[in-house]
């Protein structure tokens, strides 16, 4: 680690520190503060995410670290200034509570702060650097680890409040993305710990979009994924809040959906059910699904859902499911066949 990342890391921590012990301990802080009670957030939980606020003035941070001796242009780099078009610099998060982003060794090295009204933008985060790179990590890794070793299962969330809401209510194997959509660096880096990852991302069209986009990404770095069952247009924390921690772990952690029947609703949205030939067209994507599922139980298991839902003989679903399994697989025998004579030259005829 270079000197100049070291300085950075050091920032980090002080700043961390510092938006803690405002919103905690003082007056200036108690608007963040109630703004965690409002939200049900406990004491413990906000000490244990070490939950901020940064004050409104424009300078507060820049004067506090420039106090400490560290340099303006690696407090820029840092992301916790902002330097303007006049190379004049201020801090960047003002005004709003404050996450404290960890890398995996607990350290803090970047920040979201979040607006405590409606105000665009909710979220505001850290510029990229060396040390944050928001593909390549995951919120509360460092924390969920152990939880997620012991459960051979991780929580894939959307959103700070989901993570820490979650782990208040006791389900402690969760970590977020950033924002972004899934990487697979991300996607690995969770294989390398389980087998199993449950997405519990937001119950809304742009939520049921990243679930699909995720899983996919999931099951080609070889996990095996569930869907979390929550209810339309809610979101973890929100349903945390109006239900609980019982329920949520029992209702929609343990309920979790296959990727298969998330997927067969899904696929809805893209047709209109009415309509003959839609629906038609709906139980052929399906089937093309089905053909790619490995145990014959499973496929046996979905055949009899759409039999019985589209009044459809389980004798022309299974046949019609055969003719995809047997286009796919003369594709992966022409595919063995290809790497087979590629790697062998001195076989081919
Ligand atoms: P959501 O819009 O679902 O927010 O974005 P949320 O997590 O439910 O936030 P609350 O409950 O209103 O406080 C999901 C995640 O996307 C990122 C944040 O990480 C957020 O938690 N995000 C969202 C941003 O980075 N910037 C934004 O302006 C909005
Ligand atoms: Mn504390
Ligand atoms: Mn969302
Ligand atoms: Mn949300
Ligand atoms: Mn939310």
């Amino acid at each position: 680690i270079s000197p100049e990342n070291e300085q950075i890391l050091s920032a980090s921590e002080w700043v961390a520190k510092l938006y803690h012990h405002l919103l905690r301990y003082t007056k200036d802080g108690k608007k963040g503060y109630q703004y965690f009670k409002n939200r049900g957030i406990a004491d413990e939980t906000i000490d244990i995410f070490q939950l901020g606020f940064a004050p409104e003035a424009k300078d507060f941070t820049a004067a506090f670290l420039n106090k400490k001796g560290f340099h303006q242009q690696i407090l820029v780099k840092s992301g916790l200034l902002s330097q303007h078009e006049d190379n004049s610099v201020s801090d960047r998060f003002r005004g709003r509570v404050i996450f404290p982003i960890r890398n995996h060794l607990g350290k803090p090295i970047a920040f979201g702060g979040r607006a405590l009204a409606d105000q665009e933008p909710k979220y505001l985060n850290s510029p990229e650097n060396e040390l944050f790179r928001k593909g390549r990590i995951l919120y509360n890794f460092d924390l969920a680890k152990k939880y997620i070793r012991k459960q051979n299962e991780a929580v894939l969330f959307e959103g700070y409040m989901d993570v820490i809401s979650a782990y208040q209510a006791g389900v402690k194997n969760g970590v977020a993305t950033l924002g972004t959509s899934l990487t697979d660096t991300q996607a690995k880096l969770l294989k390398r710990y389980v087998d199993t990852v449950t997405l519990c991302y937001d119950a809304d069209e742009a939520g049921n979009e990243a679930t699909y986009k995720a899983a996919r990404i999931l099951q080609k770095a070889g996990c095996n994924v569930k869907i979390a069952n929550l209810r339309e247009n809610m979101d973890p924390d929100n349903f945390i809040n109006e239900f609980g921690g019982n329920a949520f772990h029992n209702e929609v952690i343990k309920s979790s959906l296959t990727f298969t029947s998330f997927y067969m609703r899904y696929l809805k949205k893209n047709y209109n059910l009415t309509l003959e030939g839609d629906r038609i067209n709906y139980i052929e994507k399906v089937l093309e699904h089905l053909a790619t599922i490995d145990s014959s139980v499973e496929r046996e298991y979905y055949l009899k859902e759409l039999s019985s839902n589209y009044e459809i003989s389980m004798e022309s679903l299974t046949q019609q499911m055969q003719v995809h399994r047997q286009k796919m697989g003369s594709v992966r025998d022409k595919q063995n066949k290809n790497s087979y004579t590629n790697k062998r030259p001195e076989f081919r005829q």
